[in-house]
């Protein structure tokens, strides 16, 4: 049989119009990067918390208080299952959803991840201007993110395109991905 040529490791990932995943932590900016994003390419946009919500018919924070975190995750799972249908569009992910190895592996292959990385302190200084995050309630956000990134970075680090998100405007963090992928 013919072997395929080696692909160099460092050769940039060529966006073939699969689904685009936006993960990384919470205050990485997935949601209004992933709106740019679609906007610049013409594809439409879809937060997968927002879905999880819809299909539930309650937020999230409801959802984590009534039924737990297993339940949520559970439901993000077939959420984005349901989200990744081969159709091309932008995705935005909650923080853990590329954690659970089922998606993680339906992302890496039916989709092209992009890691939104930013340092910990920057994004705690985001995520404190909201307080629907049930994973953050009544904690020091700086902690829950540190403890959350030494778990998760090794995982986001998977995706085939990493893009960093710290200081920059938005609009930057969408040119960066656009390069990135070759556009
Ligand atoms: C979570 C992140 C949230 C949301 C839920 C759990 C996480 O999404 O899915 O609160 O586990 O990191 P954002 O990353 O959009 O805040």
């Amino acid at each position: 049989m013919m072997q395929s040529p080696p692909i160099p490791h460092d050769a940039p990932p060529v966006w073939r119009g699969q689904p685009i995943v936006l993960v990384g932590l919470m205050g990485a900016g997935k949601s209004t990067v992933g709106r740019r994003l679609a906007t610049r390419l013409g594809l439409p946009f879809v937060d997968a918390d927002t879905a999880i919500e819809e299909a539930a018919g309650m937020s999230i924070a409801d959802i984590f208080e009534r039924f737990g975190e297993a339940y949520f995750r559970d439901g993000e799972r077939r959420v984005i299952a349901r989200l990744i249908d081969g159709r091309a569009k932008v995705i935005a992910t909650g923080g853990g959803a590329f954690v659970n190895d089922a998606t993680r592996a339906l992302i890496l292959s039916d989709a092209l991840a992009v890691w939104l990385d930013a340092p910990v302190e920057v994004l705690a200084e985001r995520v404190r201007r909201r307080d629907t995050r049930p994973l953050l309630r009544d904690r020091d956000p700086l902690v829950v993110l540190r403890d959350l990134a030494a778990v998760r970075n090794p995982l986001y680090a998977l995706a085939p395109v990493r893009v960093p998100s710290a200081h920059a405007p938005h609009d930057s963090t969408v040119r960066a991905i656009l390069e990135a992928i070759g556009r």
